[in-house]
């Protein structure tokens, strides 16, 4: 059919949002906030382009619930996130990795949404001008999960935090922005993948991805095999089998590896293959949150036809006990990750 960008058929975020909401795979009030976070993401994506000229690069002077040294784009990023969500009107309740516990959102008054966030990811990089991004996530409002008729503060996290401790599985919306050489915010609504490339001159994402798949069997692996030494056998076995040539008929995988989730996990999603953050005898149960991280990240593996796995169990069957609890991870191509998963048996 005719190309997108035929003059006057533009396919905007925006458009495709119209078209998702005629076809009654969303409402008008979830478009509301994946818009609001678009904007969030627009406004990141110029201050990570900018960090080294306006004084955002190096630290904030505090650490967050991760026990990371948070960098000024880290908390900047945050704000963003949270204001662009706030003025929505519809978020009930947001969890970031940069807060400490879930925030009851005040001054909703249509939709109580919940948003979780990662909002600058491999933020170590920013100092160097490497590719970032942003994580996020959205569950539905359930009716139980108002806040408002409780005064009790100490009731009111509690129920946040249950607000949020959902399994991955009952995500709405997945998604992530990558800011590297070109910004492309990926997003799922259930229905598929698809990526929308920001067009500075007209300030605007425009469709570039209609339909995301993950190819079912890749040639290149993602792990910072720096924490080789202290990995269970299983993994060191898989990692030594992906370089052993004799069983790849003479050409071993290639490794990839830049220590920003969003930028090698998108490589994975476009060219196939596997990442992993496995648990390693300092990380016990593995670096990467569930919450704004894995269960996202693996919503959007499945929607592309890949797996999201902890290596025993899938990542969106798990309901995390912990605002920032972590899980070990590894998603991409199905071939490679059950590959992977084999090892563990
Ligand atoms: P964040 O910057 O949001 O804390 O996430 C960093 C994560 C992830 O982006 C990346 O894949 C991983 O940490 C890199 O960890 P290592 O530097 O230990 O490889
Ligand atoms: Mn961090
Ligand atoms: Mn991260
Ligand atoms: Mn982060």
């Amino acid at each position: 059919d005719a190309s997108p960008f035929t003059v006057g058929r533009l396919f905007t975020l925006t458009t495709w949002l119209l078209e998702q909401e005629k076809r009654e795979v969303i409402d008008s009030e979830v478009a509301i906030v994946i818009s609001s976070i678009a904007l969030a993401c627009k406004q990141i994506a110029s201050l990570v382009n900018r960090a080294g000229i306006s004084n955002l690069t190096g630290l904030a002077g505090a650490a967050n619930q991760s026990g990371e040294d948070q960098k000024k784009l880290d908390v900047v990023a945050n704000d963003v996130f949270a204001n662009c969500l706030r003025s929505t009107g519809r978020i009930g309740t947001l969890a970031s990795e940069e807060e400490d516990v879930p925030v009851s959102v005040e001054g909703s008054y249509s939709g109580d949404y919940i948003v979780v966030f990662d909002p600058l990811d491999g933020s170590s990089n920013i100092d160097a001008g490497i590719s970032v991004g942003s994580i996020f996530g959205v569950y539905d409002p359930s009716e139980e999960c108002r806040v408002d008729e409780l005064d009790d503060a100490e009731e009111v996290l509690n129920k946040c935090v249950l607000n949020v401790c959902k399994a991955g599985s009952e995500l709405l919306v997945a998604g992530y922005c990558l800011y590297s050489s070109s910004t492309v915010l990926v997003l799922t609504v259930g229905d598929g993948v698809v990526g929308f490339t920001f067009d500075a001159l007209v300030g605007e994402f425009i469709l570039s991805h209609p339909d995301i798949k993950v190819p079912d069997k890749g040639k290149i692996y993602a792990f910072n095999e720096g924490n080789y030494g202290r990995w269970e056998q299983g993994v060191k076995d898989y990692i030594d089998s992906l370089k052993d040539e004799s069983k790849w008929g003479g050409t071993p995988y290639s490794a990839r590896y830049i220590g920003s989730l969003v930028g090698d996990f998108h490589r994975t999603l476009l060219y196939g293959g596997i990442y992993g953050y496995p648990a390693d005898t300092k990380n016990k149960t593995g670096k990467l949150r569930l919450l704004y991280e894995c269960a996202p990240m693996s919503y959007l593996a499945e929607q592309a036809g890949g797996l999201g796995s902890t290596g025993t169990q899938r990542v969106l069957d798990l309901v995390p006990e912990k605002i920032h609890q972590r899980v070990p991870l590894f998603c991409g191509s199905k071939s490679e990750v059950e590959y992977l998963e084999s090892f563990f048996k």
